[in-house]
């Protein structure tokens, strides 16, 4: 390549040009995806035909508005209004468009000359963020790559906070463990096999009838991990649990772990949205109890993937977890900077997420996450009404969120589980509805999330009639 072709990388012009054809294809496609519902949420193909497809790709000469053309074609729309699958916000177009900003200027925000605006406006969001969940103006957290990344980094802080001896310089010697309810994500648990707690440090106490941790065997795990020789360093709490939206009773869980000297982590990624709603923050009644809270803006609250807050009671341990020396970068790992953000998270390079959630609140007002949340949890009841009103359908629980599983039920035992989960495979092979499926205990449900502030009863009534159609086929 010689300087003329490397030069046309950055040419105004083609970005100029393609840019405003690439703008008016996705506008389209939002149109079509949001107002034609008989169009397919998804058409599904099969890995290797789908891997096949893109290496003749590769080798055709077609051009790049083709290609562009063909990913969408061939990606799910979370934009239909019969997307009811994984927690993945729809994302708000003006969030989508600051993407654009960011990906342009590809600050790396890490430290503060690389992203001045974007620290800047980072303090503003998360500080927002902390006055939401009711702390005191100490408070202080940053944004990062997603729950998974913030739930380990919390248990980081936990592990500063509460483990004996300088476990960042020496490791731990003692066998360190947290609680968490058997309804957490797996990235809990995830978390504390990297952190090195193995097997037996992360002890999972059962849940309730709804799906919360009982809490009356929380002294008794506790009990017994220390006969066992574990240092219980934290209880995590769901706010909400990923499978049936369930959240856990965090005013108890502060009290145990007050009582008991233990890190209070809130996994809000999917649930804690609930702070911005006067509706429905009692579920999370507590919360400004925690230690630390993580809440995902990209499940509830209107951004592309991935955006996530991690907010600390205590701001000075956000700053506790990572206490390396990176001369290059800041000249004292012991100073407290906000500004240089990657002080205190996993990432070094770090996208700019913070545009994508005061570009939200900047056009429409901070209440505008309080009418998202208000909309899709209410969603949640109607679709659970009328799933309750046909005989031949079950619902587990009445849903707290926006989460609602439920299985066709005309059916024997011994095939019910393998009869939902051929709705499900005939669901996706048809493409006009994406929902997912989940176990609870023995029992495979089918199960929706409600993502789509668009959604409407029509939607939800027209797809128990494409399940009963289906189910109808196969008997
Ligand atoms: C409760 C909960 N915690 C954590 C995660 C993981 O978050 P992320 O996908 O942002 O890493 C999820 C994802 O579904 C979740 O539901």
């Amino acid at each position: 390549m010689n300087e003329t072709e490397l030069s046309k990388l950055y040419s105004p012009s083609d970005f100029r040009e393609i840019g405003h054809q690439l703008v008016d294809m996705l506008a389209d496609h939002l149109d079509q995806t949001q107002s034609q519902k008989e169009q397919a949420v998804l058409t599904y193909q099969d890995p290797e035909k789908e891997l096949a497809y893109w290496k003749d790709d590769m080798s055709s000469d077609s051009n790049i508005m083709d290609f562009y053309k063909k990913v969408l074609d061939r990606s799910i729309h979370v934009h239909h209004p019969r997307y009811m699958g994984h927690q993945v916000a729809v994302p708000s177009v003006i969030s989508s468009l600051s993407g654009l900003v960011t990906d342009v200027l590809s600050n790396g925000t890490g430290v503060y000359e690389m992203g001045m605006a974007s620290n800047a406006l980072e303090r503003i969001v998360t500080d927002f963020v902390a006055k939401k969940i009711g702390y005191e103006s100490d408070a202080a957290g940053f944004l990062t790559s997603g729950g998974t990344l913030a739930n380990l980094t919390a248990l980081l802080a936990a592990r500063k906070a509460k483990a004996p001896g300088m476990v960042w310089e020496e490791g731990h010697k003692e066998k360190l463990a947290v609680l968490v309810s058997e309804e957490a994500h797996y990235c809990i648990d995830r978390a504390a096999r990297i952190l090195g707690f193995g097997a037996d440090g992360i002890i999972k106490v059962p849940s309730n009838e709804f799906y919360k941790i009982d809490t009356s065997l929380l002294a008794a795990y506790l009990e017994n991990a220390k006969s066992k020789g574990l240092a219980v360093i934290a209880v995590v709490g769901c706010a909400s649990s990923t499978s049936t939206g369930s959240y856990d009773d965090l005013e108890m869980l502060a009290t145990f772990a007050e009582d008991n000297n233990l890190w209070f982590h809130i996994d809000g990624a999917h649930g804690g949205g609930v702070i911005f709603s006067e509706k429905y923050k009692y579920l999370a009644k507590g919360i400004d109890k925690a230690d630390s809270v993580a809440i995902d803006f990209h499940k509830m609250l209107l951004t592309p993937a991935l955006n996530t807050a991690l907010i600390f009671k205590n701001g000075e341990d956000s700053y506790k977890t990572f206490e390396q020396k990176a001369q290059y970068l800041w000249d004292s790992q012991h100073s407290r900077e906000w500004y240089n953000s990657g002080k205190r998270t996993f990432e070094c390079t770090k996208l700019m997420m913070s545009l994508k959630v005061y570009s939200i609140i900047k056009m429409y007002g901070e209440d505008i996450f309080e009418k998202n949340m208000d909309r899709l949890y209410d969603l949640g009841k109607v679709f659970a009404k009328l799933i309750k009103e046909r005989a031949k359908f079950e619902l587990l629980i009445d849903p707290e969120a926006n989460i609602v599983n439920f299985r066709y039920n005309d059916v024997s035992s011994e095939v019910i589980n393998s009869f939902n989960s051929r709705i499900r495979e005939e669901l996706i092979l048809l493409g006009k509805f994406y929902i997912v499926q989940t176990m609870v205990g023995e029992n495979r449900y089918l199960r929706t999330s409600i993502m789509n502030p668009l959604t409407e009863k029509e939607d939800f009534i027209a797809l128990l009639d494409e399940i009963q159609r289906i189910a109808d086929s196969f008997k």
